[in-house]
């Protein structure tokens, strides 16, 4: 349709997107064939089956579960060319992409060379092929255990310049921010940016560790902001970036309904938000579906647009690059 085109035309940036959660149920069958890993579900069906989630546990399992297929830097490659190829066809521009170290080598055993060479490749390959640039966020994940994030940040260290900034992720609940302040503050005295998921299922406190004690710069998806007003006023006021997905939260039951969600509300209130993916392969759509599903709702197609355009000026993008976005 008309809006569909629209919405995809729109020049965007992807500020709130795991590489992992970009894995298709046939890409996984097909790294599980070339790997010989085996997988619990012997058909495309019966995997298909498995993506009905009834909280953020839930989904991490699956998206744990499949990660597992992931072992040469060829796939970690592919799987990046496949994201930023689907990524450009919905208008996007540049992307600032999460990736979960601790799981591939301490769950997977990979080395995490192997890692950040595929997807660097995949990085490079994409920008020539497609025009999106793309760039690399560490999300420590929050629910194992911290001697592994600090022996991630010993591997990146030697790299530090292939990667633009730290992020942290995984199951929010009895996992706050303020377990992470000593990796955080290593983190950005490599001259990384910082972001941090909070707010999702977790309280409104979390998004205050995460600015207080993380020093995070942006807040990924932060919806729980609206349960604190004071915090609502101070992000508000220092124009704090919230990567939103709407599908994301739709599917992981966050919110009830797409009506339900309260993206205009905060954009209302005056939050500077962003609208994002997450794990597309997972939740039924990829950026452009997002858009469109805020659009069901009734929202106009110029806040829309304006959701868009904060999405370039909340990247971490140097001035000449957004200039070229837009
Ligand atoms: N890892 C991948 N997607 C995530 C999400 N939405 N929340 C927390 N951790 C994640
Ligand atoms: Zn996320």
């Amino acid at each position: 349709t008309d809006m569909q085109t629209a919405l995809a035309t729109m020049p965007k940036a992807e500020l709130h997107l795991h590489i992992e959660g970009t894995l298709e149920p046939e890409l996984a069958f097909e790294f599980a064939r070339r790997n010989g890993v085996r997988l619990p579900w012997r058909t495309l069906d019966e995997l298909r089956a498995q993506y009905r989630f009834a909280n953020l546990q839930s989904f991490l399992d699956l998206y744990y579960a499949l990660m597992r297929t992931l072992r040469t830097a060829d796939d970690f490659r592919d799987l990046m060319l496949a994201y930023l190829e689907r990524a450009a066809r919905d208008g996007v521009m540049h992307a600032e992409i999460f990736f979960d170290p601790q799981v591939h080598v301490f769950t997977d055993h990979v080395d995490y060379d192997t890692v950040l060479d595929g997807l660097r490749e995949g990085l490079r390959l994409g920008a020539e092929r497609y025009g999106v640039t793309g760039a690399l966020i560490l999300s420590l994940v929050r629910d194992m255990d911290v001697a592994t994030a600090d022996r991630i940040l010993d591997m990146a260290q030697t790299r530090s310049d292939e990667v633009i900034g730290v992020g942290l992720d995984s199951a929010e609940a009895g996992h706050p921010p303020s377990m992470f302040v000593d990796q955080f503050a290593r983190a950005r005295s490599l001259g990384w940016h910082a972001v941090a998921h909070a707010g999702e299922e977790g309280p409104a406190d979390y998004i205050r560790q995460a600015l207080d004690l993380l020093h995070a710069e942006r807040i990924d998806h932060g919806i729980h902001i609206l349960d604190d007003d004071e915090l609502e006023a101070r992000v508000i006021r220092d124009r704090i970036p919230l990567t939103c997905c709407p599908l994301s939260n739709l599917r992981l039951q966050v919110v009830g309904s797409i009506d339900d969600h309260p993206l205009p509300r905060m954009v209302h209130d005056g939050l500077v938000c962003t609208v994002n993916s997450d794990d597309p392969a997972y939740f039924g759509g990829y950026v452009a579906a997002n858009y469109a599903a805020l659009a069901s709702t009734g929202m106009p197609l110029d806040m829309l647009a304006a959701l868009a355009a904060n999405s370039i000026e909340a990247s971490f993008a140097d001035d000449a690059d957004k200039e070229r976005m837009r």
